[in-house]
């Protein structure tokens, strides 16, 4: 039979798959279900056949072989929480906290997410479209073939829409697949200070219903809401993610990131899709968490870029029979790293996760927590043909070793993006 792609010669083909059509919970996580000597066959940007390089090789008749001699095939990455687009840095704030301010202080004096607000809001569309497009390059490079954006820092109507309109941009014009999020409650604009509930209206009575008719994959807008001291208190988060239940929005919610409000809680019982970063969560709501349906998103990137202590205590999660993805969080503020694999490499030391288990987390996981478990996060067939050639030739290489790139080629939806020669 002819086909447009075939792999051949993968020491592993690791395939990740989806157990019963939904993430790897609990002590299942880190089921990569490899094949020695494979193969990976692809026709019209999709997975066709998956095997030995033997039998693939005598099935199939190629326009296009690439011998990924004897390296490991993977899914591509995908990274299910990311503030990739914004303007401008804050390299005056890293300053500032290793010589002691903590990244709530700096908040509470105006800077932080608002010092990036002021960026954002001034930047032209274009301006933050080239921005963020250097950013994904670099994503893509490192393996991200699918990666959700949120806003989160215009925090009024026409800004918000206006980085609505970039992402639409990005993923019209990228090989990354972007899914977009709306984060109008990423914190208290500075206009907004001592009116909380003023800002809140505003996002529940004119930003939400104004954002839910801006729809790139209808079924895939998600709503979001930073529940934190200093940002939106647990009241806040349900009146927003409430509203936007109502409008239609898949719902995602910042919990736990510094001090326990009963974020995970409020997600678990209005049925988010993910809870996301999870590092102060009390043990009743874990177990909670590993009953629901929620993913528990964790993002080790923060707590290494604040030089935090706390990690998302993984080993509960999955103790509790929950469900684990993992992602950057890249932002300007608290981590700028546009690579999964680092991700990787800091949650098998601090979430003590395997390679296997991070590996799926990084993967069909994370997939499953942007609601793409269906078409991608896994090497299976039928799936978009989203995959890696990493330069390893055993799978524990990706987590072991870090601080370098690893990938050798990406081939995004059956096109080979870039290769090593
Ligand atoms: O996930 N927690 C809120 N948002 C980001 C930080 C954003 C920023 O500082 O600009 C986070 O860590
Ligand atoms: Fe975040």
């Amino acid at each position: 039979m002819q086909v447009d792609l075939l792999i051949t010669h993968a020491s592993q083909v690791l395939t990740i798959p989806s157990h019963a059509q939904g993430p790897q919970r609990g002590d299942r996580l880190g089921d990569l279900a490899t094949i020695e000597d494979g193969a990976v066959a692809v026709s019209n940007g999709a997975i066709v056949a998956l095997g030995s390089t033997v039998d693939l090789a005598a099935r199939y008749q190629a326009a296009q072989t690439i011998d990924a001699g004897g390296r490991v095939v993977m899914p591509g990455f995908v990274d299910p929480h990311t503030h990739v687009v914004f303007a401008g840095d804050r390299a005056n704030e890293f300053e500032q906290r290793i010589a002691g301010a903590t990244y709530l202080e700096i908040m509470n004096a105006g800077g932080g997410i608002m010092s990036t607000v002021r960026a954002t809001r001034a930047a032209s569309r274009d301006e933050l479209v080239d921005q963020t497009r250097a950013r994904l390059d670099r994503m893509l490079a490192h393996g991200t073939t699918t990666a959700e954006a949120k806003t989160g820092y215009g925090l009024e109507l026409t800004a918000e829409l206006k980085m609505l309109d970039a992402i639409a941009q990005l993923e019209a014009e990228h090989p990354i697949d972007l899914v977009p999020t709306f984060l109008g409650a990423h914190a208290i604009p500075a206009e907004y200070q001592g009116r909380e509930d003023t800002y809140t209206d505003l996002v529940v009575n004119e930003m939400l219903p104004a954002v839910s008719s801006f729809t790139l994959h209808p079924s895939s807008l998600f709503c979001d809401v930073f529940c934190e001291d200093g940002a939106f208190t647990l009241a806040q988060a349900r009146r927003i993610l409430e509203k936007a239940k109502e409008l239609g929005f898949a719902l995602k919610i910042h919990v736990d990131e510094f001090g326990p409000l009963g974020g995970t809680r409020l997600g678990v019982e209005l049925g988010a899709v993910s809870v996301d970063h999870v590092v102060t969560t009390p043990r009743e709501e874990i177990e909670l968490l590993g009953r629901s349906r929620t993913i528990a998103v964790s993002l080790p990137g923060t707590p290494f870029g604040l030089a935090h202590r706390d990690y998302t205590p993984a080993q509960a999660i999955l103790a509790a029979g929950g469900a684990l993805a993992l992602a950057t969080d890249i932002n300007p503020g608290t981590t700028w790293n546009e690579s999964m694999q680092f991700i990787m490499a800091l949650a098998c030391r601090y979430l003590k996760l395997t390679p296997a288990q991070a590996l799926a987390a990084a993967t069909i996981n994370a997939a499953h927590a942007i609601g793409r478990g269906g078409s991608i996060g896994s090497l299976e067939i039928g799936k978009q043909a989203d995959v890696l050639i990493m330069d390893v030739h055993d799978y524990r290489s990706i987590g072991y070793r870090y601080g370098t790139n690893l990938v050798r080629s990406v081939i995004k939806r059956g096109q080979i993006i870039n290769q090593a020669s």
